[in-house]
């Protein structure tokens, strides 16, 4: 399975923020309804690996991965925990190297020529770009395309239904993340419908705009 072209043939990264395990799987199973098959389970709360390790063993048509990873001891525990992908804030070559060495699919952020050219030379072809909306969003990528036309970027951060349609029209973008599809908010009080509406409305903004 080629796991960076499900995150592009998807489009949409959901970021999900996971206060209780027990909301892990309902999460998936409302993305899944809205289109989207790709969620990332962020290691920011004490429930994100265990929920990893749920969707993952509960949710075979959904591809999880694990994001937040800032270290290679994280990164090894996501894995073993079924992560499918890893995403990081930031570049840690030691995680990157590990990583590529053990066949595992990871974007880290890189938002500077310097970053993205760490990337490049331990072989990777897809970055994530974040904070997007700090970072210069479309026109800092459009100039980063130049140099690196052969580098895809996943911007992330700032990223809503009301600007999709821009990012979905960029050749350098991969997918993008984000997580006002399915807030921790609306994870927390039950509203796994309307995940799903908001899901689905996403993946129509991105097919309409690739
Ligand atoms: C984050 O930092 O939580 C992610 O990058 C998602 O950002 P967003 O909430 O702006 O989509």
């Amino acid at each position: 399975m080629d796991i960076l072209k499900r995150l592009s043939d998807c489009g949409i990264v959901p970021v999900v923020v996971m206060d209780k395990v027990e909301n892990a799987v309902p999460a998936a199973k409302a993305l899944l309804s809205g289109g989207i098959d790709v969620m990332e389970i962020t290691l920011r709360t004490k429930a994100g690996l265990e929920s990893i390790r749920q969707v993952a063993a509960n949710c075979p048509e959904v591809l999880v991965g694990a994001g937040t990873v800032v270290t290679l001891e994280q990164c090894k525990e996501v894995v073993d925990a079924g992560a499918k992908f890893i995403v990081a804030p930031g570049f840690n070559k030691e995680m990157v190297a590990w990583c590529v060495e053990n066949n595992v699919s990871v974007t880290p952020g890189c938002v500077t020529p310097t970053e993205i050219t760490e990337a490049i030379l331990l072989g990777l072809k897809v970055v994530k770009f974040f904070p997007a909306n700090v970072y210069g969003g479309l026109p800092a990528m459009t100039a980063l395309a130049g140099p690196f036309g052969d580098v895809k970027f996943i911007p992330t951060g700032g990223i809503s239904d009301k600007n999709l349609a821009e990012y979905a029209a960029a050749p350098f973008v991969h997918a993008v993340g984000g997580s006002w599809m399915c807030t921790k908010e609306d994870i927390a009080a039950g509203n796994f419908d309307k995940i799903t509406q908001l899901a689905s409305v996403a993946t129509g903004i991105w097919k309409a705009g690739r």
